[in-house]
């Protein structure tokens, strides 16, 4: 990436602030005397036609009138001006552009906002925005914002897609301690986006967690490449991920993809660590800002108190790092730290006895100790301990350990004295929080991000895609009969081709014809009507199960025709599929969609009549390889079903897995034609024994 526009807007050696104003309230005034009194230290141009001098400094009418270079330029004048002002900025060589100004694409106004960013680029500059709050920076004193002040400093940078959630984050950092060097609002997003800004900071000095509010992008596939290649922790909060104003789906899928879901797959595959609220967030960015991933699974939580132990030994299961016994030598240890009616199992309870001397003796044993990847610390405030000296205790002991590279995250619960002490403790570089299952939580994060780096690290072997041409042929063909969707025999025929294990499936047009196909396949048989105009074919009386013989195949022909006239007379009818009766066995549903944000995207879950109902479906943002595939089989509520339950033999979790991987081979080969599809359902055999895809459906793209 050509960082240098980028360098121009996050750190530039002068700004020109375009509609720079001496009139207090004013937006252009605003951003002018953050610039000046909040510590800049590089140049600052106030422009503005009407004026020669604005709070102390010269005014130009233009930044072509400026002698000097320009690197940014923050424009806060009304929309249908921003233009010819961005032209001035090209001709002038600014790098980049920060405009704060609202009224384009936010109100309707693509077309606007388009030639904006065309006329930028035809000057090699690059735009924040617009629709924005500005960009501020503690590590240059830079606040080319409205919002009224630096935030607290920190070590991570977040990015916003929402100004005044910037604002409040800005001023609640204070409130809650957890710092920022860089505070970037990107609105808009007409030109720089997510994917671009995570590149800069990715490069950034001052930054060592990229923290990002997200309300919903376009090019989700680039966004997860950029977040793959970074090296520092990317900690981000989806909004808006409720059902409210989802728009109505064709297939079961469709209608089970929910923003969150796919935005969450996307995220493990991209190894950003999800937060589930703003305080999760801030939680969440102070452990990654501050500690090193958590390498492996085996988390120690040290304790005065019995119930936060609790709380904590709750949560650690609840966010997927549970607590395990440490081994007996550990135990053996810990126990010459407390009195005899502590507990040196996990949680290690020290007791309300416990000073700074036991806390420290324990923690630094515990910290250096092999089989500890991760620690947690947890203090409940007595009279007969002073919090300051707890929290030096822990820092020295880790310090004095003579490990590095874990994590440990504290907790205090308690009142003025406990809250001075965590501040200490963060300023130091611990995160410390008020609550036992926070602290947890937060050591969860570290251990997300270390386990999503490893699947990262995994690589993604395809299976199947070599008839393309042949799928592509039967979708040209039901096209060219003006349908946009495949019947069943069509799109068992497109799963074939990407080596799924469909049932035999024939069509017969007439009653003889199915007595000869039924034959052909063998007893006993399945029949169903096939007719673009019926999709619900069960609605339409236009399945028969468990045919045995030529008699009833003849009856059941007689009987689905009728059915499917009834059910709508005028409905397109291509015949009866007459197919191979599968037998028994534990039913799965597969899926796509082709997600707006991130393409062709693969959904499983547990299929049935409930499907819809219980929603236990997971996805995966396509291709999607056997090993990830089977780690989406262990994701529902309901895999222990797949592991065998009530005496029956496990399934065959290794034929799925590899199913999917096909299936999502197919997906992305024809993502240009698969609008969303279903194989529903799946029938998964005892170990060894594969699987069926029973029926399946595919929606085409309209074109
Ligand atoms: N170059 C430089 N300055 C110019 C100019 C030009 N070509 N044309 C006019 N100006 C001056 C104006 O004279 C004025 O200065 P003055 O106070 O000395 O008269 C100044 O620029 C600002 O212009 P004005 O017309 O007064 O606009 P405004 O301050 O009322 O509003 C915006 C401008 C950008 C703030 C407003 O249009 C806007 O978009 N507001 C919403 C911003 C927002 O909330 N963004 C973030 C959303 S999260």
């Amino acid at each position: 990436m050509n960082h240098q526009a980028l360098d121009g807007i996050m750190t530039p050696r002068s700004i020109a602030v375009i509609g720079a104003s001496s009139t207090p309230g004013k937006i252009g005034y605003t951003v002018l005397s953050n610039l000046i009194n909040q510590g800049y230290k590089g140049k600052i141009f106030p422009i503005n036609p009407g004026a020669e001098e604005i709070l102390g400094l010269k005014a130009y009418p233009s930044v072509l009138d400026v002698p000097e270079d320009i690197d940014a330029a923050v424009i806060t004048i009304p929309a249908k001006i921003v233009i010819p002002a961005v032209e001035e900025c090209g001709k002038k060589g600014v790098k980049g552009l920060v405009i704060i100004t609202s009224g384009f694409s936010e109100v309707g106004k693509r077309e606007l906002e388009e030639e904006l960013v065309q006329k930028a680029h035809e000057y090699n500059m690059r735009i924040l925005g617009p629709n924005i709050v500005g960009v501020l920076a503690n590590s240059s004193g830079m606040n080319a914002s409205f919002a009224p002040y630096l935030p607290l400093p920190g070590k991570a940078s977040l990015v916003s897609q929402s100004g005044a959630l910037l604002i409040a984050i800005d001023a609640s950092t204070y409130v809650r301690g957890v710092g920022f060097d860089k505070l970037i609002s990107i609105g808009n997003m007409s030109d720089l986006d997510f994917a671009d800004i995570i590149e800069w900071l990715n490069d950034d000095p001052n930054t060592t967690a990229i923290t990002l509010y997200i309300e919903g992008f376009k090019n989700g596939r680039r966004f997860m490449d950029v977040c793959r290649r970074t090296n520092k922790p990317i900690i981000a909060l989806k909004a808006g991920v409720s059902s409210h104003g989802a728009a109505a789906a064709a297939s079961h899928t469709g209608s089970l993809a929910g923003a969150a879901k796919v935005y969450g797959a996307a995220f493990q595959q991209a190894g950003v660590v999800q937060a589930s609220d703003l305080d999760n967030l801030f939680d969440r960015t102070l452990a990654l800002s501050l500690q090193p991933p958590m390498k492996g699974d085996n988390l120690l939580i040290i304790t005065n108190g019995g119930g936060v132990g609790v709380l904590a030994t709750d949560a650690a299961e609840k966010y997927g790092v549970p607590l395990k016994f440490a081994p007996a030598e550990v135990q053996e240890e810990l126990k010459k730290h407390m009195p005899e009616f502590g507990s040196a199992k996990n949680p290690v309870d020290l007791t309300g006895m416990a000073g700074t001397e036991w806390y420290h003796n324990a923690i630094k044993f515990a910290y250096a100790h092999p089989w500890v990847d991760g620690l947690v610390v947890l203090y409940c405030e007595t009279a007969v301990t002073d919090p300051m000296e707890i929290a030096q205790g822990i820092k020295s002991a880790i310090d004095n350990s003579g490990a590095n590279g874990k994590p440990v995250t504290v907790s205090f619960v308690g009142g003025e004295r406990s809250d001075k002490a965590m501040r200490w403790l963060v300023d130091h570089g611990i995160p410390a929080y008020g609550a036992p299952d926070r602290a947890v939580n937060a050591i969860a994060a570290l251990n997300e991000y270390a386990r999503n780096k490893t699947l990262l690290a995994e690589p993604i072997t395809l299976c199947g895609g070599e008839n393309r041409n042949e799928a592509l042929q039967i979708i040209e063909r039901a096209r060219a009969e003006g349908r946009d969707s495949l019947t069943e025999i069509e799109a068992k025929q497109v799963f074939a081709l990407y080596g799924l294990p469909v049932t035999k499936t024939l069509l017969a047009k007439t009653e003889d014809e199915a007595v000869s196909l039924a034959r052909e396949i063998g007893y006993p048989v399945v029949m169903k009507i096939v007719s673009p105009d019926i999709l619900h074919k069960s609605d339409a009386g236009g399945v028969k199960v468990n045919l045995k013989d030529e008699q009833s195949v003849r009856e059941a022909f007689r009987t689905i025709m009728a059915n499917a006239k009834a059910y709508k007379a005028d409905a397109r009818i291509h015949g009866i599929a007459i197919q191979e009766m599968a037998p028994w066995g534990t039913e799965v549903i597969l899926g796509s969609v082709n997600d707006a944000t991130f393409g062709p995207t693969m959904m499983f879950g547990l299929g049935g009549i409930f499907v819809e109902v219980l929603k236990d479906v997971t996805f995966r943002v396509a291709p999607v390889s056997t090993s990830q595939a089977l780690r989406m089989l262990g994701e529902i509520r309901g895999a222990p079903i797949l592991a065998g339950v009530r005496g029956e033999e496990p399934r065959d979790k290794r034929a799925l897995a590899e199913t999917i991987c096909s299936y999502s081979t197919m997906i992305l080969d024809l993502a240009d034609e698969i609008s969303e599809s279903d194989a529903n359902p799946v029938l998964v055999y005892a170990e060894g024994k594969g699987v069926k895809v029973v029926d399946a459906r595919i929606i085409l793209k309209k074109k």
